[in-house]
């Protein structure tokens, strides 16, 4: 499948602007691979099909989840749509380039031992030209200085945006920020 039968399949099975989302990450993550040195194209596909599970009913998504994965997960559609996107790109875009395959797996959650690109995936997905939440600008002002800056203030910034909403907050979530500040426990 090539990149334009991908973005047209792609484009079928999400909403206007989920899609158009999507091509926000797409062109964020290529943006910042070039400038972390890593293969920028690479992150363009990972980008535009982080969220191709994102639509699907949850019992869809539930068998695509591989048996590993913590039962929490499945009462979360905002964290299991990533654990099912893996199955989605193989099965339905023919994708099987493994960082591509693990970043989308943690776009939503992010994980202790995150790979530079499961960083960028999990940046761009935040940092996103069409992204208006309060803090994406902070975000963006740390890609400037590092992509370990810019997953850090990603990944805190998500984090009190859970706490801030009482929500559940996944356990790889905070083993990421615990070993991103393991040594930062002096305040
Ligand atoms: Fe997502
Ligand atoms: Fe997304």
């Amino acid at each position: 499948m090539n990149l334009n039968e991908i973005q047209k399949k792609l484009r079928m099975c999400l909403s206007p602007s989920r899609y158009s989302h999507s091509l926000g990450v797409a062109n964020e993550a290529r943006r910042i691979a070039e400038i972390c040195g890593q293969d920028s194209e690479k992150a363009y596909l990972a980008g535009l099909l982080h969220d191709c599970a994102r639509e699907r009913p949850a019992a869809e998504l539930a068998s695509f989840v591989p048996g590993f994965v913590d039962p929490v997960a499945f009462s979360i559609p905002g964290v299991l749509h990533a654990f099912a996107c893996p199955e989605v790109m193989k099965r339905e875009f023919g994708i099987y380039d493994y960082s591509i395959l693990r970043a989308g797996f943690w776009h939503a959650t992010a994980c202790k031992n995150a790979t530079e690109f499961d960083k960028i995936v999990f940046v761009a997905d935040m940092s996103e030209k069409g992204r208006t939440f309060h803090g994406c600008s902070d975000i963006r002002k740390a890609i400037e200085r590092s992509l370990d800056e810019a997953y850090r203030t990603a990944l805190g910034n998500k984090i009190s945006y859970l706490l801030l909403k009482k929500r559940f907050i996944y356990p790889a979530s905070l083993e990421a920020w615990n070993t991103i500040n393991e040594h930062n426990n002096h305040s």
